[in-house]
């Protein structure tokens, strides 16, 4: 016999970012931060999970393509869930596992993620999410969401707040084993759903520095990040907060802006400085900033995390078609290009 369980989990855009941490094992950030998670027809990731006497040993799959399950992330994640498996029955099949048989019980893990395979957009986020919402499914894991965000981000630091739709706080807790680092939703996916999101794709090849090792030289180089998340971050997650409960689209505008910005300014105060993004990058904050002075108020905020695509947020779809006649106008895409249609508008988010 075989038993399954299947589920899909967005990624999310952090609007506050998470850069550092302060206990790399157990993914523990320097700082809270704050995201949007997507809506999961665009950008998701889909697992599968079964499994079976007959299975050997545990097996993963990532788009197709055997993948190792050796390191330390996904260790992580499958212990963390078996420690908190309970009894599973399915009376149709005959089946019974009790919970102290998971130890012995091999998995099969296929996952997909249906981001544009040109886009070169991170997966991480709902990939680690959904493997840890998918077992903890098949595995009947009775814990709370914000448990479980607990341990996907012991997979990937920014996963935890894919756990929830709406607005996301990852928390960065104090213990040391990590319990009360976790996401907690900040406002649901209907709160505020006039807002769009538009992800305009820079450059489809791989980034140089992943986020993990920039983050990590950040942490032993850079003055200006500790000061970051000892000074600015805690005010501004105070104030983003306010802003989402309000919807008060200047704020958000304002903030996300002002943290996307001295993020990258972080990474320039790393050494050696990492750049992640480009000209065109600059060209697209210039091209939104000017916009925003000539109407004498925010009409979209821009935000880039470890890599040169723009993710532009806009208060409602009609600033949104504005903002995409004024980027095309300005970057008219190569008629052959796949990401020329995820920029014109179809597959807007
Ligand atoms: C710039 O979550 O990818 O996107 O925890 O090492 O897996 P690890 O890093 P990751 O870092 C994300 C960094 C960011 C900002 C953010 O999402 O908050």
């Amino acid at each position: 016999w075989v038993l399954m369980a299947t589920a899909r989990a967005p990624t999310n855009i952090a609007v506050i970012k998470y850069w550092g941490k302060r206990d790399e094992a157990l993914i523990l950030p320097i700082n809270d931060s704050i995201s949007v998670t997507l809506d999961p027809d665009h950008l998701s990731a889909t697992t599968t999970v079964a499994v079976s006497p007959s299975f050997k040993q545990d097996r993963m799959w990532l788009n197709g393509k055997e993948i190792s399950l050796s390191g330390g992330r996904y260790q992580n994640c499958l212990r963390e869930i078996r420690k908190r498996a309970g009894d599973v029955e399915d009376e149709k099949k005959g089946i019974r596992i009790k919970k102290e048989d998971w130890e012995k019980m091999h998995l099969h893990i296929a996952s997909y993620n249906n981001f544009p395979t040109a886009a070169g957009l991170a997966s991480s986020a709902a990939g680690f999410a959904c493997l840890v919402f998918t077992l903890a499914k098949l595995m009947n894991v009775k814990e709370e969401h914000g448990d479980l965000s607990a341990i996907a981000r012991q997979g990937s630091g920014s996963a935890c707040r894919s756990m929830y739709g709406g607005f996301v706080k990852w928390t960065m807790g104090n213990d040391a084993d990590g319990s009360d680092s976790i996401a907690v939703q900040l406002a649901s996916n209907t709160h505020w759903d006039d807002l769009v999101i538009i992800i305009a794709v820079v450059s489809s090849k791989q980034k140089e520095t992943s986020s993990t090792t920039g983050m990590r030289e950040s942490v032993e180089t850079s003055p200006l990040l500790e000061y970051r998340a000892k000074t600015v971050v805690p005010n501004r997650v105070l104030q983003m907060e306010e802003a989402i409960k309000s919807r008060d689209f200047a704020s958000l505008a304002r903030l996300t802006c002002a943290d996307s910005n001295q993020f990258h300014a972080v990474c320039l105060d790393t050494s050696p400085p990492i750049f992640y993004m480009n000209d065109t990058s600059h060209r697209i904050i210039s091209l939104v900033e000017r916009w925003n002075r000539s109407e004498g108020s925010l009409q979209v905020a821009y935000t880039f995390d470890a890599g040169p695509n723009a993710v532009l947020i806009a208060p409602n779809r009609k600033v949104a078609g504005l903002l995409l006649q004024r980027l095309l106008f300005q970057f008219p895409p190569p008629p052959e290009s796949e990401l020329a249609s995820y920029i014109l508008g179809d597959k807007s988010i």
